[in-house]
């Protein structure tokens, strides 16, 4: 079974869409956690609703944390206030989507900050503790365009292969210390990311989908719970398809 009880778990942009549905799942498998989102507001209402639904401690940082200060400070904040950090689930990411001729250097800039800098930064804050304590789980959230490409993500499909390589060397790095560093990437999502998708762009993928249906944010929430929990403790550098078979080729 998977029980998280007692452990301490960072989940960045986890006010809504899938980071949300993450920090549910392992607040309902009995871990505190720490919810992080550039949106101050949404990321109180989510720990206060979390901390009600599943009875555990939750606390909130707002901030970028594609910038080290916040990065760093939100590590500082779960230590502070749940007294550890066992888990660290890099989740927050944006899209800027649009074909390689079009796109403006600012768009590449700013999805690599996001999905990729910000999955560093936050790494290693947490690393420096979990190298101490010689344990900790780290999950960080990749993608189907990271290990296929897609048309007019040229920014996000890099950011995205750039954390699948990036969770390898952690994974490498750590294991020696305890840290076991996986990635998990998901096929489309339900969410408010893919509902800025044309209606009929999104019913053609969904169409594609060999399960016949698109993944919701609990699918991938599963996945991570069970890649922090102890019934993982053999798996590490690995990178998990939560994706329903994936597209089907034209
Ligand atoms: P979403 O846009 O619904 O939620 C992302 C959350 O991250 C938002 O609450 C946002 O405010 C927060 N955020 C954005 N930038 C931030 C920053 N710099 N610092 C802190 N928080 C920040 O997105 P969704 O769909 O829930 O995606 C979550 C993750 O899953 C992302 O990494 C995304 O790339 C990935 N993903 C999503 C898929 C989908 O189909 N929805 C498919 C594959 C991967």
């Amino acid at each position: 079974m998977v029980d998280l009880k007692g452990k301490a778990a960072v989940v960045t942009g986890s006010a809504r869409g899938i980071g949300y549905a993450i920090a549910d799942r392992l607040a309902e498998l009995g871990a505190d956690i720490i919810i992080n989102d550039i949106n101050d507001d949404a990321a109180k209402k989510a720990a206060e609703e979390i901390a009600s639904k599943r009875g555990v401690k939750t606390g909130h940082f707002a901030g970028d944390i594609s910038q080290q200060e916040p990065a760093e400070k939100l590590i500082e904040t779960c230590i502070s206030t749940l007294g550890k950090i066992d888990i660290l689930v890099n989740n927050a990411g944006i899209t800027k989507d649009t074909l390689l001729m079009r796109m403006k250097k600012e768009q590449w800039d700013a999805v690599i900050g996001v999905n990729l800098t910000g999955t560093y930064l936050c790494t290693q804050a947490a690393f420096k503790a979990m190298m101490k304590a010689r344990s900790g789980s780290i999950v960080n959230i990749s993608s189907i365009a990271g290990e296929n490409g897609n048309p007019g993500q040229a920014n996000y499909s890099a950011s995205k292969a750039g954390v699948i390589g990036f969770t390898k060397t952690v994974a490498l790095e750590g294991a020696s210390r305890g840290i076991r560093c996986n990635a998990i990437a998901p096929g489309f999502v339900k969410t408010d990311m893919t509902d800025a998708i044309p209606d009929k762009i999104r019913d053609e993928m969904v169409k594609k989908i060999p399960l016949g249906r698109a993944g919701e944010p609990l699918d991938i929430a599963n996945g991570v719970a069970f890649l922090c929990s102890d019934m993982a403790s053999f798996i590490t550098a690995h990178v998990l398809d939560i994706n329903g078979g994936g597209f089907r080729p034209e």
